[in-house]
This record gives C-alpha cells, sequence and structure tokens, in this order.
C-alpha cells in the first residue's frame, strides 16, 4: 500500500510480482493478484469511523471501480506473462500514477475453491461459505451502520480454523485491514528514503501519528518478502485487525475465542504495539553463485553451523571446564533436569532430527526421552503432564500441527520449549523459552541446513542439560570439541559432491532406495530417505538395521551381508578407514565419510545423502526448489 509516493501502475505491480517471487517456495500452483482500477474515478470515501451516529450505512456507500484481478494456474511467471498479456488486450496504461494504491497479490495451491487459500470454517451452518466466500460475508452485514474494522470484526468472529486474511473492499477504497488466527501475518512500514538498515524501532504511538508521510506499507505472511523493502516490522497477534487508512494504522484487539463462545459482540479495544527490526540480510535470500537454493543451502552448512553455535559453546582457560550456554533456557534448566519426561514434538525434518538428537538427550540427562510426531499426538490427545518438558521443533516456527500440539501440550500444564529457525515466529514468541537455530533463512523447499543445525542445538541442549553431572564430563567436554570441529568435516564432506553426482546417475533409473540406518543413524535413514522422496519424487524408504528381520542384529554389517547375499545393490556408507571391512564385495559402492563424535555423525552422514536427492532431481529434470505437491510449511491445518 503506497501512499504519496506516486508510483506507477507498472511499479505496483512489479513489487507485487517480486513480492510473490520471493513467496514462491510457499506454494507455486496457482497465483492471483488484484490491483486498483483507475485514479481517474472520482469517487472518495468518507465512512466516519468514531461516532456510531455518523457512521453510514454499507449499503449507501460509494462505490469506487472495480479492482483489477488477474488469477492464473501455474507458477508465479505464468501469472506475470498473463498479466502483461492481458494488460496490453485491455490497453491498460501502465504508465498511470497513484499517490494512494493498495494492491494485493497470492500465491498457493491449486485453483479448486477449497484449496485457494486454505480451510476456513464458519461456525454457523448456515452460511455455507468458503474461504475464498468471505467477502460474501459482508454483504450479509450490509443492513448496519459500520466501518470496515467493524465489518472483519464481525466476519472474525465467525470463523474458525487458520488463517490470515487481508480485506480490501469497494466501499472503502484505499483501505485495507489485516487479521490473523494461527498462521502468520507481518506488517512492514517503509518510509520514503528510509534507510533499510537502520536498526532504531520506534514506538507505534509516533508512527501512528505519522498520517500524510510518503509511506509504503507491506503485509505478508513471511518476512522474506518484505525484507528487501524494510526491514521494521510489525509481528501481528491472533485476534488483532490492523487497520490501514490514509498512512496511518490503527490496531484493534478482538477477543476472538470470548466473544464466540459467550455469543456476546465482545467490544474489541485499541492497542499500542512496537515495531520490531528484521535481523536478516537480502543477500540470505538470494540464490548467489548456485543454481537452486537447496544447492546453495547444502553448500553453506558449515557457515550455518557455525552461526548456530556462535557465542554458545565456552573452550575455557587450562582451568575452566569447557561449557554450553544457551540464553534463552539458563532459567529453566533446573526444570527441565526435573521433569519426568522430555517428549518431542515436529513433523518431517524437524522430527528426524529430534529423533537424531535423542540417543544424546538420554545419555547426558538421565531423563527418559520419547518423540510425538505434532499431528499424532493430537489426534490421540496423548498423556502430557504437568512434570513434562515438551520440545517443539520447527524450522518455520509456524507448521499448523505443531502449533496445534504445542496449546494441547500448554494446556496440559508441561514446560514448553521452542527449537526453531524463525526468530518472530509463533513457536518462537509463545514458548516458556527456547533456542533458535540461527540458520539463516531456508528458502529451499526441502530442509537441509536447518536439519543440521537443529541437531547441533538439540545436542548443545543435552549438553546443556546434562551440565552439572562430573560423572559425564569428559564426554561432554569431547562432544564440545567435536562441535568446534564439526563446520571443518561437514566442509570435508562436501567435496563428495562429485561422487554423490556419478552415485545419482548410476540410481536414476532405479525404481526405489531403500535407506538402513541403526542408532545414531536411524535418524539419517529417514531422513535421506525423505529427501529422495520429497525432491527427486523417487520412492525412498528409511529403516532401522535392527528391524531388516525383526530380530537385533549385533551389528550393521551382518545386514550388509545378508543384503548383499539377497543380490540387492548396495552402497554403504562408512567411517575413512572401515571400507575394506564392512564392503561385502567389488560390486558395493563405498562412500567414505569423516568421523565425528558419534552423537555428532548424523550431522556428518546426511550430507551426502542431500548431495544425493538434490542431483537425482536435477537430473530427472524436476524442478528442485519447487517440488510437486510440497510446501515449505503447512501453516494451514
Ligand atoms: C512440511 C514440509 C517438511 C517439513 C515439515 C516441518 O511437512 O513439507 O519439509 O520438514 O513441514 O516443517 P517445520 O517448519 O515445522 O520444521
Amino acid at each position: 500500500l503506497n501512499y504519496n509516493v506516486n508510483r506507477e501502475r507498472r511499479y505496483i505491480l512489479q513489487v507485487l510480482f517480486n513480492g510473490l517471487r520471493r513467496l514462491e517456495y510457499r506454494g507455486y500452483d496457482s497465483a492471483g493478484i488484484s490491483i486498483d482500477n483507475s485514479t481517474s474515478d472520482p469517487i472518495t470515501c468518507s465512512c466516519s469511523s468514531s461516532s456510531s451516529s455518523s457512521q453510514p450505512l454499507l449499503n449507501s456507500l460509494p462505490l469506487s471501480p472495480p479492482p483489477l484481478v488477474f488469477r492464473q494456474e501455474g507458477n508465479i511467471e505464468s501469472l506475470v506473462k498473463s498479466v502483461y498479456q492481458e494488460v496490453a488486450t485491455i490497453d491498460l496504461n501502465l504508465e498511470e500514477s497513484f499517490s494512494i494504491h493498495a494492491g494485493i497479490a497470492h500465491t498457493g495451491g491449486p485453483l479448486t475453491e477449497s484449496q485457494l487459500h486454505g480451510i476456513v470454517i464458519p461456525k454457523h451452518q448456515h452460511f455455507p461459505f468458503k474461504a475464498n466466500a468471505v467477502a460474501h460475508y459482508i454483504w450479509i452485514s450490509g443492513a448496519q451502520p459500520v466501518t470496515f474494522s467493524q465489518v472483519v470484526l464481525e466476519v472474525m468472529r465467525h470463523l474458525e480454523g487458520a488463517y490470515a486474511l487481508i480485506f480490501k473492499s469497494r466501499h472503502y477504497p484505499n483501505e485495507l485491514i489485516a487479521c490473523k488466527r494461527g498462521s502468520p501475518l507481518l506488517l512492514g512500514v517503509k518510509e520514503l528514503n528510509e534507510d533499510i538498515n537502520s536498526g532504531s524501532a520506534f514506538h507505534d504511538a509516533k508512527f501512528l501519528s505519522m498520517d500524510g508521510h510518503s509511506k509504503e506499507l507491506f503485509l505478508s505472511s513471511d518476512a522474506n518478502a518484505i525484507v528487501e523493502h524494510t526491514k521494521r516490522v510489525l509481528v501481528i497477534e491472533d485476534g488483532e485487525v490492523v487497520h490501514l487508512k490514509d498512512g496511518s494504522v490503527s490496531i484493534l484487539k478482538f477477543d476472538n475465542d470470548k466473544g464466540r463462545h459467550s455469543g456476546a459482540h465482545s467490544r474489541p479495544s485499541s492497542v499500542q504495539r512496537a515495531l520490531s527490526v528484521l535481523e536478516m540480510e537480502v543477500e540470505q535470500i538470494n540464490k548467489g553463485n548456485y543454481e537452486h537454493y537447496m544447492q546453495k543451502e547444502i553448500h553453506e552448512q558449515p557457515e550455518s553451523l557455525t552461526t548456530t553455535m556462535r557465542g554458545r559453546l565456552i573452550r575455557g582457560g587450562s582451568c575452566k571446564a569447557k561449557t554450553v550456554l544457551l540464553g534463552g533456557l539458563k532459567d529453566h534448566l533446573k526444570t527441565i533436569r526435573r521433569s519426568r519426561r522430555i517428549v518431542f514434538v515436529g513433523c518431517g525434518t524437524s522430527y528426524n532430527a529430534a529423533l537424531a538428537a535423542r540417543p544424546i538427550l538420554e545419555e547426558l540427562s538421565g531423563v527418559p526421552v520419547t518423540m510425538e510426531i505434532a499431528s499424532d499426538l493430537v489426534d490421540r490427545q496423548g498423556p502430557i503432564y504437568r512434570e513434562d518438558t515438551a520440545v517443539f521443533v520447527s524450522q518455520s516456527g509456524e507448521t499448523a500441527d505443531t502449533l496445534l500440539a504445542f496449546e494441547y501440550a500448554l494446556e496440559n500444564g508441561a514446560l514448553c520449549v521452542g527449537i526453531t529457525n524463525t526468530v518472530s515466529s509463533a513457536i518462537a514468541r509463545h514458548t516458556h523459552c527456547g533456542v533458535h537455530i540461527n540458520a539463516g533463512a531456508e528458502i529451499g523447499v526441502a530442509s537441509t541446513k536447518a536439519y543440521t543445525s537443529q541437531i547441533v542445538v538439540m545436542a548443545m541442549l543435552a549438553l546443556a542439560i546434562g551440565g552439572d553431572a562430573i560423572s559425564s564430563q569428559a564426554r561432554r567436554e569431547a562432544i564440545i570439541d567435536g562441535l568446534f570441529d564439526l563446520p571443518n568435516r561437514v566442509r570435508e564432506v562436501l567435496k563428495l559432491d562429485h561422487e554423490m553426482k556419478d552415485l545419482a546417475k548410476l540410481l536414476m533409473a532405479e525404481q526405489s532406495l531403500l535407506v538402513f540406518g541403526r542408532g545414531y543413524n536411524y535418524a539419517t535413514a529417514l531422513e535421506g530417505a525423505l529427501k529422495v522422496k520429497e525432491v527427486a519424487l523417487m520412492h525412498s524408504e528409511g529403516m532401522l538395521a535392527g528391524e531388516m528381520k525383526h530380530v537385533a542384529y549385533s551389528k550393521q554389517q551382518s545386514v550388509i551381508q545378508q543384503l548383499h547375499a539377497r543380490k540387492g545393490r548396495l552402497i554403504v556408507m562408512c567411517s575413512k578407514g572401515d571400507a575394506a571391512s564392512v564392503s561385502p564385495g567389488e560390486s558395493c559402492r563405498v562412500i567414505e565419510v569423516p568421523q565425528v563424535e558419534d552423537c555428532l555423525q548424523p550431522v556428518v552422514n546426511i550430507v551426502p545423502l542431500q548431495l544425493l536427492a538434490y542431483h537425482l532431481t536435477v537430473l530427472k529434470g524436476y524442478n528442485v526448489d519447487q517440488p510437486r505437491n510440497l510446501a515449505k510449511s503447512v501453516t494451514t491445518q
């Protein structure tokens, strides 16, 4: 939304298209855009906002010309193409200038009614609207005197499920309203000539008094779409209604649950919020010299791991012990140590990372650790107690199932710890305490660097929890040394890139890839197979090697021998120097990886499998950054 800036239609389209491109990794089956039609129509809306007696009836408000709406199946570039084609046919002037303009763009799932914007369930069944029919409800309210915010508040009162919505109306031209529940939404504020790197946050009391100043305001579900314009953002909370009008911003807080359950119309109250400053750089969301985000993110793991550990590992002087400092947990460590159980909760890759860290957490803390896939915990309403510590692992911090599981654990009185890569995410904001993994923005749909950083954070969590036990001090110090050395070992394993590309060529025609692992590397097997499934679209299964014949083989080696005897085509990944003893014969391909401290081995071992999945996908000619039917974060239920 721009005010007093005089922007051409061409610029407005570009801003919206670029925003969509930044978000394409969140969904790429369809996209749509709506822009204002023309400045030539003299209609202005004069609806008053305060006294009810002067409020106009909705149906008596003048109507601005209908906005232009373009929708297109396929990726963003198909939308861009079709919009420019249509603009040419309807002879729309790209040079026309707007001093105030409000546009909306969206990218998402296939163009079917219910999938277009996620699923919002109306409370009263006699309002049979789906998500994209929310606007119809505004018409139903049209007999009463209303301001735009009142209309939206009324709509929100009747919505259930997770949503982030932006409203634009012909009755209220040049105004936008945003609201959310469950799904993320940010407001970005850019003043003209603003230095986007300026670090000073300012309070919204000042912000509200800036009426008339030239500025651009951005609303987005993801900071990536905003950061190239401004770093000053407001993270909108559930139940808030953000009203942008005449260059000013006002926020009303609506207690949605109260209103819904009592049936009463609870009064919204005006709230004051401070802006915060995004801690990310535009470069982070560019591909640099790489062809794909996934490739870039695999190769930047030595650096992302270093950032994850920065300032957190203390290798004291000669007489001082080596230790770990996790600022976000320090006031809660005692409670965690005393918990009856630690429950890891996550989905997909984040679940696998927790599984990789489980053994070291059990070993160092002495507390039983159980694993929960978020949706399954909620489906079962599995037992969670006050004496439990529930750890929520989520790269985005916004996965709907993980958030539901979090709410459930919170209601049951557990101490809730968040491990996320997104500083302002719901998990980061609402858990009792937590650790940021600081891996930097991850754009590739298949999670890679976030996975390795999550394991490292959870290894540090294990060290912090087990921090005062004398008996395990030597072990802890060996792990800390291993952590210091880890970025170099990952650098070393990345040299296998060419070898993994060769292997991918061999595997291209295969139907299926089974990945076996045990102990610390059970998670590696699951995660390696998940990567191949997610991006290379090839059947792949991760299996616990000990389950091969439902008997516990004492060594991975016996599984290798068995598979070889049954003519399985084998690829063995082993520590450097072990090739001769593990390989059953010449037909077996061996990948040697550097050996590290056992609990850190999953960080090293996943890298060749990430490379394999990447090369398989590129060789097959699939889009590695936009795999079919896969979203990076699933923020709708
Ligand atoms: C979806 C994605 C997975 C991801 C999972 C958890 O299932 O497709 O790739 O691992 O969500 O995402 P989160 O952001 O919570 O780590």
